[in-house]
């Protein structure tokens, strides 16, 4: 499996981020992470951030991953979510949430176990945090 090792740190310490945010003391975040098997066949990989905190509302919920949308108590940018996607993306897969006011939020990224359209990124180049440096 090919990624950029730097970009991919950077889109779960943004998830982590928002689920401390948005946990209560007392609260749990869950990181999991797992393999895609098609058959026997691996095919990507899945890593989930879930929080038991104050959730998302329904009418909320579809646009987190837009530039600049926050919820009014954010002190940040509302860009945390949407740079994980454009990442992710970049990576040749899929990021999206579900959640439950007063129950959650749980955030899962899948990426492919291979991916040929890297942008920036000659073959042979592995240098960490270099390939996808334009989409910042
Ligand atoms: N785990 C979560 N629980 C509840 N709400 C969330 C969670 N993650 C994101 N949100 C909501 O989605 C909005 C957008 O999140 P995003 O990370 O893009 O921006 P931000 O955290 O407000 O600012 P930034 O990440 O730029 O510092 C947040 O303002 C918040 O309302
Ligand atoms: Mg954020």
């Amino acid at each position: 499996m090919e990624i950029d090792p730097v970009r991919i740190r950077q889109v779960v310490a943004n998830l982590l981020a928002n689920a401390l945010q948005h946990t209560p003391a007392g609260g749990s975040i869950r990181i999991a992470c797992e393999l895609n098997l098609e058959g026997t066949r691996p095919r990507g990989v899945s890593v989930s951030v879930a929080d038991s905190g104050t959730g998302i509302a329904p009418e909320d919920l579809p646009h987190v991953f837009a530039c600049f949308y926050k919820s009014r108590d954010s002190r940040g940018s509302g860009l945390g979510l949407a740079i994980a996607r454009q990442l992710v993306v970049a990576h040749g897969g899929q990021i999206g949430a579900r959640s439950e006011v007063g129950k959650g939020t749980t955030i899962r990224l899948t990426l492919p176990l291979e991916h040929r359209d890297r942008p920036n990124r000659p073959d042979g180049d592995h240098r960490a945090g270099q390939g996808l440096s334009r989409l910042h």
